[in-house]
């Protein structure tokens, strides 16, 4: 199914009793559509998301993979961002994120791996941008983009004021994203100012979107981006503009849906 611009969609939901259960409904999605692309040939291209949030997906994936043979042979990957400026080997990376949390726990093809790469010259950054999104396009698109949301509703870093129409692109960090993802620098004044993310529009091409949100603290942005007008404001809330989009909260995130 494509997205559209012409109308909203109600966000389904679906509200697990804790994270574990919420990991193991995604993870489960994620293995039947890697397994059925098996069985017609194709490849299946997921959108990855870092952060706290996708951990409890990640240690899911790793399992089916170790116990009941789950192959990632036939996927593809392409993360929704990066600091900038990082180099790839450092431990604040999301390029290390991935690996550690999955890509080194499982068969993917190193070459079918993409993090937006945040260790470039910032005069590059543009054209670089650009052609990341032509490389989705040549994948043949997202066919599955896992998501989590920040607690000013940001979706990648597509921090507020991002609109539908944004690409993959730089974008400055807002104060309160820096302050939550100051835990894995030590300090606020080691976070980056700036990130490349993928943009709404480049989400919003994904075929399927999987939002997931854990605890009490996201039960604002959730409910906002559930229940409020698509804005620009709450970047997650225009995810309405998609067909196919699923939020899979655990009981403290949906606590304000009620
Ligand atoms: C990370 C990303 C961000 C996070 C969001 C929530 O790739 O895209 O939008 O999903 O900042 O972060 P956690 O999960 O750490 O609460």
């Amino acid at each position: 199914m494509q997205n559209t611009k012409k109308g909203t969609h109600p966000i389904q939901v679906k509200t697990f009793e804790n994270p574990q259960e919420g990991a193991a409904y995604l993870a489960k999605r994620i293995a039947d559509l890697i397994n059925e692309k098996r069985d017609e040939g194709e490849k299946c291209v997921l959108g990855m998301a870092t952060g706290s949030t996708p951990e409890p997906l990640y240690k899911e994936l790793i399992r089916l993979h170790k116990e009941q043979g789950l192959s990632f042979v036939n996927v593809i990957t392409y993360n929704l961002d990066e600091y900038f400026p990082i180099t790839s080997d450092s431990n604040q990376s999301y390029h290390y994120y991935m690996h550690r949390q999955l890509f080194d726990h499982v068969d993917i093809k190193r070459e079918n791996v993409h993090v937006p790469n945040g260790d470039l010259p910032k005069e590059e950054v543009e054209a670089y941008c650009r052609s990341y999104e032509e490389q989705i396009e040549k994948a043949g698109g997202i066919d599955l983009q896992i998501l989590g949301i920040g607690h000013n509703g940001h979706i990648g870093f597509n921090e507020p004021g991002s609109d539908e129409n944004t690409r993959t692109r730089l974008i400055d960090l807002d104060e309160r994203t820096r302050e939550a993802n100051a835990r894995n620098f030590g300090d606020i004044n080691e976070v980056p100012t700036q990130a490349i993310t993928m943009g709404i529009h480049t989400i919003l091409k994904a075929k399927e979107i999987y939002l997931m949100a854990w605890g009490d603290a996201k039960a604002p942005a959730v409910k906002n981006s559930v229940k409020g007008k698509a804005t620009k404001d709450v970047p997650a809330s225009l995810l309405q503009f998609h067909q196919n989009c699923t939020f899979v909260l655990d009981k403290g995130a949906a606590k304000e849906l009620n």
